[in-house]
């Protein structure tokens, strides 16, 4: 079945990947939405020919507009648009791939028209995981993971049942830094932070990567999509991100699923599931993998992981203070006005300062995302001083 999708956050990493594997696929695409890079999403619409495109800014927007004059394509803007876009009828798959809480509002629109919803945003399910999995309930809409991790767990728990699950084994590379000391990270600069030893991806992810606060982000992500305890979420670090991640059942039975480093293949399998449809991509050499290593995350070296267990545990409102001060830190970090070793610092500052609300609305978490920003910027000003 050729299907129709959307994508959200086309212009990105997992964004221009998904419409490599749509091209392949030979998918129609309904709908794009995009930040600020209309250079690229310019090229994506004469490709893919979408009916709407969405871009965050007006200005950009307007000059897409005047660049598109003769295409059939309609321009909107800002985050109405993107919701428009996201709410798209006829859509099989609506693909969340914007970067950051801006994914929140159009992925939960996607979410209460009851779409089928390739989830790549992470920060949606960890700010609002209560609020997003309930609205999936209630409108029935499919949440399908597209981070690796989350897609290896999905996989491997097809065809069993969830109560027979023992634990899940979310495996981590370790990033850039894994060995070095605290001492050691003092130093570290931002060039050497996004020099991910085993995959290419957006800014943001990379930095979380560098200091397992991706990690930590995915361990509340699979909470939420597979509805298991803490306690039953285990993180190994494993350098050579083959084994992508497992599950182990109640008999001992580990099920893992392995692939080469490539985010096209769970892209592909949240696009085509429940089916598995023959690709180019290389394939996974069992011959060549003379090491596949399992090792404990340090985290007194890389609180953030830490941060996230706690944030979890603390529940309501502070995942999402834990995500904003995160994105705050990171931002800082990226635009060089912080240091790296000061990211778990300014996250730390903020939860300790936060009074959790228990099962939060929208307007809860947005005012705890708000809150959390505006911490965070005072705790990294007063480490600069
Ligand atoms: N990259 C990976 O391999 C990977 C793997 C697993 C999970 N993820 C998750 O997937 C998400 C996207 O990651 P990425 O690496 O693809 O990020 P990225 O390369 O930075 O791309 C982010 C996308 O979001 C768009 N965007 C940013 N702010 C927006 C806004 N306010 N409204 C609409 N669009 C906006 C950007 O548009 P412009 O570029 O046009 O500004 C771009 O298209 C993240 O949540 C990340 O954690 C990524």
């Amino acid at each position: 079945m050729k299907k129709k999708i959307v994508v959200l956050g086309c212009t990105g990493s997992i964004g221009t990947q998904t419409l490599e594997v749509a091209a392949e696929l030979g998918y129609e695409v309904l709908g794009l939405s995009a930040g600020s890079n209309i250079d690229l999403l310019e090229k994506q619409v004469l490709e893919f020919k979408p009916e709407v495109v969405s871009v965050r800014d007006d200005k950009a927007a307007e000059e897409l507009e005047k660049r598109l004059k003769s295409s059939a394509t309609r321009v909107l803007s800002g985050e109405e648009g993107a919701i428009h876009v996201a709410e798209m009828d006829g859509a099989d798959v609506v693909v969340s791939a914007i970067v950051g809480i801006a994914g929140l509002k159009p992925t939960l629109a996607a979410i209460r028209k009851g779409r089928t919803v390739a989830l790549a945003n992470k920060e949606t399910l960890v700010a609002a995981g209560v609020l997003v999995t309930r609205e999936a309930k209630e409108s029935g809409a499919v949440i399908i993971p597209v981070d690796s991790e989350h897609s290896a767990i999905f996989q491997c728990l097809q065809g069993n049942r969830r109560e027979q699950v023992e634990k899940l084994i979310l495996t981590a590379s370790g990033g850039p830094f894994r060995g070095m000391t605290r001492q050691e990270l003092e130093k570290v600069t931002v060039e050497q932070a996004l020099a991910h030893p085993n995959w290419n991806m957006g800014n943001k992810i990379t930095i979380d990567s560098a200091t397992l606060m991706n990690k930590g982000l995915e361990v509340i992500e699979a909470r939420w999509l597979f509805d298991l305890p803490p306690e039953k979420i285990q993180v190994l670090v494993h350098p050579q991100s083959i084994v992508h991640s497992a599950v182990e059942y109640v008999d001992g039975s580990v099920i893992a699923q392995l692939a080469l480093p490539d985010m096209r293949l769970p892209i592909q399998y949240a696009l085509t599931w429940p089916d598995r449809l023959a690709n180019s991509f290389s394939r996974l050499d069992l011959l060549r993998c003379s090491q596949l290593t399992f090792e404990e995350p340090d985290t007194d070296t890389f609180p953030c992981l830490r941060l996230a267990f706690e944030a979890l545990a603390a529940g309501g409102t502070m995942p999402a203070v834990m995500n904003a001060a995160n994105e705050t830190a990171v931002e800082l970090f990226l635009s060089r006005r912080n240091k790296f070793h000061h990211i778990p610092r300014i996250i730390d500052t903020v939860m300790s300062a936060h009074s959790p609300v228990e099962n939060p609305d929208l307007e809860d978490i947005e005012k705890a995302d708000s809150w959390a920003r505006t911490q965070a910027l005072k705790a990294a000003a007063s480490l600069n001083r």
